[in-house]
């Protein structure tokens, strides 16, 4: 069989016969969640990101898709020689040129993945690709043989597997395996399969394929499948499964990580687990939430503001005489045992900085002395400032990490009877900006004095504003989405930004300013190549 133990029957509770082994986790947040509709992440943001799933306890970092640009290269390189603990992959389809550079950008790895792939729907081949299906399977040898000449851990992937003939994805994995592919994987590309299709077939390559190599589930949430599937898929016999913090990723999203993690660690028993350090979830999902802008909403399992609030007197009174009459789960095995009051007015910069790095941060000497800045500010207007708070801080100091614009300062006035005026100072370089605007409110006020100061015009799509932490002192916390209104033929841009202040003027000014310097750095990202 496939030497990984098989799992018979399903996970539902019951401890599985001939169950061998953990499953291993493959993230890919900085890949498929960064492929998210106005994520762009800098350099900074991605090595956090990444610092934070080691500590987290995952298997494998996708890092990035190495062709899509020099900066894409950049950060891959900088995890690759960074972070030590997972596996550092980057993805590249079934070409020479993509394969090269996935390579040269993982190389610094402790230990380095390449991860290739092509498609083999009959729509993808026939309508994107223009390939036969033996061009097909001879790119995907082709590239497999060309990735196991750089390192000896490749992963191949069949994209569009679950609406591909199945007899043709057995033969092209056999081939790939041949080829030197140690780990394949099964991708639903699309969202379209249903649990039990989906284990059906994997269970089928699995047997067909007969070979000794890891299998591994890519699930995709368009109909709200993605965990089921990959479960599905997991009792069908993988042993590595593709997911995204928050369950980000292209259009509905990837299988979400926590879930998957939290779903097999309480309804298997132990006998499907992960390395993942599950107290380390609710802060990884409150950093790439800061980082990508994208908010986590109140109902979302596992790490939703509501995931464990009891709302029913019934359900409060239980929980009371025992925790576990309507929970699941312990928050506290998830890291939600509340915010620490970490530091207040007097703490100095010593103590700001070890409770930083304490948080798991690693911000430089120059960074520090700017996050502390805020800080003081921030300590002038909230008794108490909480681990939640400084992570906040942290994740705006490294957001603004080679932004074009930078805020100085914000004054704004107005009120029942008077015009909402709003005077911002940026910096730009070695240059300051200031601008003044008159708007409906005094948050329209400050984003127009930001769209005339940084000369980006762009149509405000969303605004969602909520507080970092309880209390009326709390920081609080706007996210954006901002679309752009160029015109002159350039491709429409969407990109996010958030912003945090005790003052929600600023907060939002703040949210804004991220977001269009978001979009500048994708206008300048769709003009790179690599060479
Ligand atoms: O969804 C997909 O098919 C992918 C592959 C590149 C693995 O993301
Ligand atoms: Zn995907």
């Amino acid at each position: 069989m496939d030497g990984q133990g098989k799992i018979e029957g399903d996970v539902a509770g019951r401890p599985v016969a001939g169950v061998v082994g953990d499953v291993r986790i493959f993230d890919t947040t900085l890949r498929d969640g960064e492929q998210s509709p106005g994520i762009s992440l800098n350099l900074k943001e991605k090595v956090e990101i990444a610092e934070q799933l080691a500590r987290l306890g995952v298997d494998v970092i996708e890092a990035g898709f190495p062709i899509n640009g020099p900066g894409e290269v950049e950060a891959v390189k900088a995890i690759a020689e960074r972070v030590r603990g997972p596996i550092i992959t980057g993805l590249a389809r079934s070409e020479a040129a993509d394969i090269d550079i996935a390579a040269e950008a993982v190389a610094a790895a402790e230990r380095a993945r390449i991860h290739t792939f092509i498609a083999t729907s009959e729509i993808h081949m026939s309508a994107k690709l223009r390939m036969t299906p033996d061009e097909v399977l001879a790119a995907a040898v082709g590239g497999v043989e060309r990735a196991r000449r750089h390192v000896d851990d490749v992963e191949f992937s069949t994209e569009d597997g679950t609406r591909s003939d199945l007899e043709f994805v057995a033969k092209v994995f056999k081939a790939t395996v041949r080829a030197g592919a140690t780990t394949l994987n099964f991708p639903d590309t699309v969202g379209y399969a249903l649990p039990e299709e989906y284990g059906e077939m994997l269970r089928f390559l699995i047997d067909e394929v007969d070979e000794d190599v890891i299998w591994s589930v890519h699930t995709h949430d368009d109909l709200g499948l993605a965990v089921a599937n990959a479960l599905a898929g997991i009792a069908a016999g993988a042993r590595q499964v593709e997911v995204a913090v928050n369950g980000i990723g292209e259009r509905a999203g990837n299988c979400s990580l926590e879930e998957i993690v939290m779903a097999m660690r309480t309804r298997t028993s132990g006998s499907l687990d992960s390395n993942v350090n599950s107290r380390e979830i609710a802060r990884t999902s409150r950093m790439v939430s800061m980082l990508t802008g994208y908010p986590v909403p109140p109902n979302k399992a596992i790490v939703g503001a509501n995931a464990f609030a009891h709302e029913a007197g019934i359900h409060q009174h239980g929980v009371m005489v025992e925790r576990t009459t309507y929970e699941i789960m312990d928050p506290v095995d998830v890291g939600l045992e509340g915010s620490k009051i970490v530091l207040g007015k007097h703490s100095g910069r010593h103590a700001f900085s070890k409770a930083l790095e304490d948080l798991g941060f690693h911000l430089g000497k120059e960074d520090v002395q700017h996050a502390f800045a805020r800080f003081k500010e921030l300590a002038d207007r909230k008794i108490r400032i909480t681990d939640i708070d400084l992570e906040a801080i942290a994740a705006d100091e490294i957001a603004s990490e080679a932004d074009e614009f930078e805020m100085i300062s914000l004054a704004v006035t107005g009120g029942t009877h008077s015009a909402p005026t709003a005077t911002i100072r940026l910096k730009h370089g070695d240059e300051e900006i200031d601008e003044s605007a008159i708007g409906d409110g005094m948050i329209d006020a400050a984003c127009g004095a930001i769209q005339r100061a940084t000369g980006v015009t762009a149509r405000l799509e969303s605004f969602n504003s909520s507080s970092v932490t309880g209390g009326i002192d709390a920081l609080g916390d706007v996210t954006v989405v901002l679309v752009s209104e160029e015109g002159d033929g350039e491709p429409t841009r969407r990109a996010t930004g958030r912003g945090v202040s005790t003052d929600v003027v600023e907060a939002s000014a703040r949210a804004y300013l991220s977001a269009v310097n978001r979009l500048i750095r994708l206008k300048a990202r769709s003009t790179e190549t690599v060479g």
